[in-house]
């Protein structure tokens, strides 16, 4: 028998992915259990969904940590390690034409917010970190924090879209505004950049004619319920290994990348 993998769990709104998770750790199909469940919005629905379920919870104020640094930005309270050239050079969040200033508050206000939710998380030791409708970008300052065993990666996305296509907050938003003919969700592992980790797994769904930005997202959601449990279990299962691969193209360039590979399941004797 497997043993139950521990999952922590980051959300900002209704947690209906959530609550597909924790109904799968309780039906066994996901060998594991949440033991905690943060939040950057204390209203988030997913926190009362936890709590009906006996899971512990925190909320983190991102808001007030951003507003109070554009007010009295001397204020802010920093890690002791945080290393701002370490974070630039890491970061692929925003492009070169970026003003410096923008990308260096964005850091800055990240590293004070994830300082506290890490501060919050150390009581519980966790094998896999999962946002479920997380809407904040997590910056390398955390992503380190959580990834120390290099190439082990355990910070798990869902993206309401198929990814490299549609990065961003509103997936299946712009899946419909650009007139696509099947829409998706995907699940990866976090990375540097936005939505733009090793992929896991993906679903898709079919758009007629007659689909609106409400039906796009109910067909998205009932998909994701499926999708994320599944990526879960395989991770729980030890089945995910990430390589590092790299294609000669045809003008000569070198396309490096780490991918996933999904090892076969071991027979059962
Ligand atoms: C889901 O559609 C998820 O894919 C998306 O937010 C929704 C959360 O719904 N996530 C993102 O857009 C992340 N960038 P839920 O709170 O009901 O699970």
């Amino acid at each position: 028998m497997n043993k139950k993998i521990r999952i922590g769990a980051l959300v900002s709104g209704g947690g209906t992915n959530l609550q597909a998770i924790i109904d799968s750790c309780e039906s066994g199909k996901i060998d594991g259990k949440i033991i905690f469940v943060g939040s950057d919005n204390p209203g988030a629905f997913g926190l009362k969904r936890a709590k009906k379920h006996g899971i512990s919870t925190f909320f983190v104020n991102y808001t007030s940590i951003i507003q109070n640094f554009k007010k009295e930005p001397e204020k802010i309270i920093l890690p002791e390690d945080f290393d701002m050239n370490d974070l630039l050079s890491k970061q692929h969040f925003f492009s070169a034409d970026m003003p410096h200033e923008k990308i260096k508050s964005f850091i800055i206000t990240r590293a004070a917010a994830e300082a506290r939710l890490l501060g919050k998380m150390k009581p519980y030791q966790f094998d896999l970190l999962i946002l479920a409708g997380f809407m904040r970008n997590l910056s390398p300052y955390f992503i380190d924090r959580v990834n120390t065993v290099p190439g082990d990666l355990r910070i798990m996305n869902i993206h309401p879209a198929l990814l490299p296509a549609f990065p961003g907050t509103d997936g299946y938003g712009d899946t419909f505004r650009y007139g696509c003919k099947v829409g998706g969700c995907t699940v990866h592992f976090i990375d540097y950049g936005e939505d733009s980790g090793p992929i896991i797994g993906q679903k898709t769904f079919r758009i007629q004619e007659n689909d609106t930005l409400d039906t796009i997202k109910k067909k998205g959601l009932k998909i994701e319920w499926e999708l994320y449990p599944e990526c879960i279990q395989l991770f729980a299962h030890s089945r995910l290994e990430t390589v590092k691969i790299s294609h000669t193209l045809k003008n000569g360039k070198i396309l490096q990348r780490t991918v996933v590979k999904i090892a076969q399941p071991q027979s059962a004797h």
